[in-house]
């Protein structure tokens, strides 16, 4: 066993270790063993920022859990069934405080049927051996590195490997996480282990996980720094062809995804009402800009909310007509932009920067954004419309576009204007 008590004081900041000597106190208090373990230690031994802590206990989980947010005036939510709870802390990422269990799997992708167990055995059910290794926070051999499976090698050697060959089959998200890891690392998964991963594939083990896991992998796979390596990877092991085989198949879809990164940099100098959100786009563009057919298999399949399931189907209604008029050749007016984009959201503001050749679209989004969204602003309102004589209803709806496209074109500059504008349009 290896000492890494100095990695931890000169890697971690002093909130970090504070944290870590308080749990080993609480543990020692009461006579359990309690070790960090996984990402936080993978990332410790790489020198990589992680603030994510995850806790294991040799004893109860639960108890401990609560021990620690008497400590430090926290509050917990518990999930008996698994023996686990989430510590929230003021001030700090929540933290998992797992009991130490063996799983076993009723049927393949299942959630597994936990029993409280050793350290040891919790780090063999896990998923890489980069991601099976722990440090102990108490008693005899604090802060030593426990590596059961050849983890700190397999870190050295950029090597992503399984413990065992059912991996995959006990969890087949397993196979978005070792792309993700494998790509965020720049690390390599081995031969064995890619071996596993496709037949894994070629047996529609995906098609047993249920739409909400699924889902979660992928929005999680898209929320890395860099997604388009990951996806270059889905494609290159088959993935897309067990989720929906017409992804990406096709370079108009693969040329979008090489710009968004591009895209996003350069929106971030303008001053978009909304931040999109990246991994967002680049679901889109996987899912939402298909054919009419996949689109609907792919949300009944990942079993989309129905207010994100709405939110989609009207941001690709105007993707796709907002294309159509960017399509034209002939120069748009600003009522005419400010009227595209002031239904899209941000997601779409981008794709349609990725996806459409329109030399103008930078300037169109620059100009809506920095000119058209403040210039879009009338003076008169529902009351005055009444006072001049209308009668309020529908129409008023017409009146106010007339209004905020003439003042966006610079037809109406003042209040008077507007006026007259209303009387000459809307009065005779
Ligand atoms: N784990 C696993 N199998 C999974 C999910 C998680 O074995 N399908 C284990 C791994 O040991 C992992 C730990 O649970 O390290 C915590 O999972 P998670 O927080 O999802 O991953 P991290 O390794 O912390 O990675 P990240 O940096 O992406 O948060």
């Amino acid at each position: 066993m290896k000492d890494v008590s100095g990695l931890i004081t000169t890697r971690l900041k002093a909130d970090h270790i504070a944290f870590l000597n308080s749990v080993a106190e609480v543990a020692a208090h009461n006579q359990v063993s309690v070790y960090v373990v996984g990402g936080f230690v993978r990332d410790l031994l790489l020198n990589i920022k992680n603030v994510d802590i995850d806790l294991v206990v040799e004893g109860d989980g639960i108890v401990f859990a609560e021990k620690l947010a008497e400590k430090f005036n926290g509050r917990t939510s518990k999930y008996k069934k698994f023996g686990t709870a989430t510590l929230m802390l003021q001030g700090r990422p929540s933290i998992d405080v797992a009991t130490a269990r063996t799983e076993s799997y009723s049927c393949p992708a299942a959630l597994p049927d936990v029993e409280p167990s050793s350290i040891k055995q919790d780090l063999a059910r896990r998923d890489f051996t980069v991601n099976s290794m722990a440090v102990k926070l108490s008693g005899r051999g604090t802060f030593y590195l426990i590596d059961l499976f050849g983890g700190e090698i397999d870190l050295k050697d950029g090597l992503i490997r399984v413990l065992h060959d059912q991996s995959f089959v006990d969890d087949p998200c397993r196979l978005f996480r070792a792309i993700r890891f494998e790509q965020r690392l720049e690390f390599c998964v081995n031969g064995p282990t890619k071996q596993l991963m496709r037949s894994a594939i070629k047996n529609n083990l995906i098609d047993q996980l249920s739409g909400d896991r699924l889902m979660n992998e992928m929005k999680i796979l898209l929320s890395e720094a860099d997604p388009v390596r990951c996806v270059d990877r889905m494609r290159e092991l088959l993935l897309f062809q067990a989720i929906a085989p017409e992804i990406l198949d096709d370079d108009f879809h693969w040329t979008i995804m090489n710009k968004i990164h591009s895209t996003l940099a350069w929106a971030d100098m303008i001053p978009m009402t909304t931040k999109p959100e990246a991994w967002f786009i680049y679901f889109y563009t996987l899912f939402m800009i298909t054919d009419d057919n996949v689109f609907k298999r792919m949300m009944m399949r990942l079993n989309f909310p129905g207010n994100i399931y709405g939110r989609m189907c009207s941001d690709r209604e105007c993707f796709v007509e907002a294309m159509n008029d960017f399509s034209e050749e002939r120069e748009l007016k600003p009522s005419e932009i400010y009227n595209i984009f002031s239904k899209q959201s941000s997601e779409v503001v981008i794709l349609l920067l990725a996806a459409c050749s329109n030399k103008r679209m930078k300037e169109y989004v620059e100009l809506y954004f920095k000119k058209y969204c403040a210039s879009a602003k009338i003076e008169l309102n529902g009351d005055d419309l009444i006072g001049m004589g209308m009668e309020p209803g529908a129409s008023f709806k017409d009146v106010f576009k007339a209004l905020r496209d003439a003042r966006i074109n610079g037809q109406v500059t003042s209040r008077d204007e507007e006026i007259d504008l209303v009387e000459s349009l809307f009065l005779k």
